[in-house]
């Protein structure tokens, strides 16, 4: 049995802020039925503290980056957890990553340093369980090869990119600071424009590096995805792969969904809709309607949707929304459903609410700029929702678009539009509004969007693959 310590900063079902937790959450239990126990160790926020049920203390440490700190390990649903109790870098309001008003917590660096660094400890030997790979995800866990050196362990690391906008960066004045060994602040290591960068130290430490599609794994190696790091991914690119994200089918079953009227055929989806209009206070209508469940960012191309919305409601169409973020988008959509009886828009982060819009909607929108893999695409398929995406990243490799070949073939199960404009987008919009009123068609898209294998058996098998390489190489 393969032993892997699994080293990042969400995970559903205790933390969630986009899919990296939904992955995290998943991968273990995937990874169970392949013969690998994953444990997973996970920062103690405020929020998670009182949910772990009956801990037991694993390792302690007398000053972990300005203070004590335990590992407590506990089961979770299904999850082992090592579970980091700092209470001076985690017992705190606020968002995980950010601040009540939405600025990083200044002492970011600190915080998941000590994730790494008590990571670390864990693969030497610390908590009574050592792994035989380590595998980190986005640059929270960058460190960790970092402090695996210096604490003599050669575990193999394995890193996950889920997300290469966020780079986790501070000035070099830190490296005293996060104990580490100036020797390594070099390009070789994690020194990046004169900065330190936990995720250049991920990339650089890693045995593999993997990110979460095909077509993300390609583009991140050009400057227009790369932000920055194409060129140091240009140099591990025989180590870098693309393994395409699951869903946790269990929970996104439209038969089984505890929040939603349940169904296993198309037709199902009528109920659905009635009431996710009802909720969005929209009339009864002819036309399509849209739905999108987002974080609010530039990265998912919201502008554009704004921009494309004259099309989307001029054809008899209407648009449900659920997310947060940047306030200016938020404020932008609430003035839109304002102005439109057409538009619902709910602000705030809502599960239950996001499995009812995936179930009632005819389209699930994801128009994003970049999108690594992207998951709401995939619930859409399992809902027979289907889903109209910019051809990006997973968004490309997940959605077989309605070209007259795909249609004549009976394989289409969504849209895709590129370039990644507002024009495209409208254009888009015009042929779904086409493609629906044609029920015959609507109908086969659905029900191939369904039977879509978009769980995680095929992935989890690669990942277990990669690790393979990695002890196989190491030994
Ligand atoms: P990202 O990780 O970039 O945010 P993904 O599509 O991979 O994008 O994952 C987003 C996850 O977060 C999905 O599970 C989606 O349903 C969920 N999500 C995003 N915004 C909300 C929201 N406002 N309410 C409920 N769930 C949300
Ligand atoms: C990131 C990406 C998203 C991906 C998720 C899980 O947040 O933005 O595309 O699905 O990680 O890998």
């Amino acid at each position: 049995m393969t032993k892997i310590l699994s080293v990042t900063s969400e995970c559903a079902p205790l933390i969630k802020t986009g899919g990296l937790a939904d992955v995290a959450g998943a991968l273990p239990l995937a990874l169970a039925d392949l013969g690998c126990d994953m444990r997973t160790i996970l920062p103690g926020y405020r929020a998670i503290m009182d949910r772990l049920g009956k801990t037991k203390q694993a390792a302690g440490f007398k000053d972990l980056f300005g203070g004590p700190a335990k590992l407590l390990s506990c089961c979770v649903q299904g999850l082992e957890l090592f579970v980091l109790d700092a209470p001076h870098l985690f017992d705190r309001d606020g968002g995980i990553y950010v601040d009540a008003t939405g600025q990083d917590w200044p002492d970011n660096p600190e915080r998941f340093a000590a994730l790494c660094r008590a990571a670390a400890e864990i693969a030497k030997g610390a908590a009574g369980w050592k792994p035989d790979v380590v595998h980190g995800h986005d640059w929270q866990a960058g460190l960790t090869p970092e402090y695996m050196q210096k604490l003599g362990t050669d575990v193999p690391f394995v890193f996950t990119v889920h997300n290469i906008a966020f780079h986790g960066n501070c000035a070099a004045d830190r490296l005293d600071r996060l104990e580490l060994d100036p020797n390594r602040f070099t390009v070789d290591h994690f020194e990046f424009w004169g900065q330190i960068s936990a995720l250049k130290a991920g990339l650089m430490g890693a045995s593999k590096i993997n990110t979460v599609s095909r077509t993300y794994a390609e583009e991140l190696l050009t400057p227009a995805f790369g932000m920055g790091m194409d060129g140091v991914l240009h140099n591990r690119k025989s180590d870098l792969i693309g393994i395409v994200n699951g869903i946790d089918d269990a929970t996104w079953n439209p038969a089984t969904d505890p929040n939603i009227k349940p169904y296993t055929t198309p037709r199902g989806k009528a109920a659905n809709k009635k009431a996710l209009q009802k909720l969005f206070e929209l009339g009864p209508s002819d036309g399509p309607l849209f739905v999108l469940v987002s974080r609010l960012t530039d990265q998912k191309g919201i502008d554009l949707l704004l921009e494309a919305l004259p099309e989307l409601l001029s054809q008899g169409g209407q648009l449900a929304l659920l997310g947060s973020g940047d306030p200016r988008l938020e404020v932008a959509l609430l003035e839109a459903a304002a102005q439109n009886n057409n538009v619902g828009v709910k602000i705030g982060y809502d599960e239950a609410l996001s499995h009812k819009l995936v179930a009632g909607g005819d389209v699930i929108l994801v128009p994003s700029r970049f999108e690594p893999c992207g998951l709401t695409q995939l619930y859409g398929l399992r809902y027979g929702t289907l889903p109209l995406v910019a051809l990006t990243g997973g968004l490309a490799d997940t959605v077989i678009n309605a070209s007259p070949a795909a249609l004549s073939k009976g394989v289409a199960t969504g849209v895709q539009f590129f370039p990644v404009t507002a024009a495209a987008l409208s254009n888009a919009i015009t042929h779904m509004h086409g493609l629906y009123r044609t029920p015959k068609t609507w109908q086969a898209m659905q029900r191939n969007a369904m039977k879509q294998q978009v769980g995680w058996e095929h992935s989890a098998t690669a990942y277990r693959d990669i690790y393979a390489a990695v002890t196989a190489a190491d030994g």
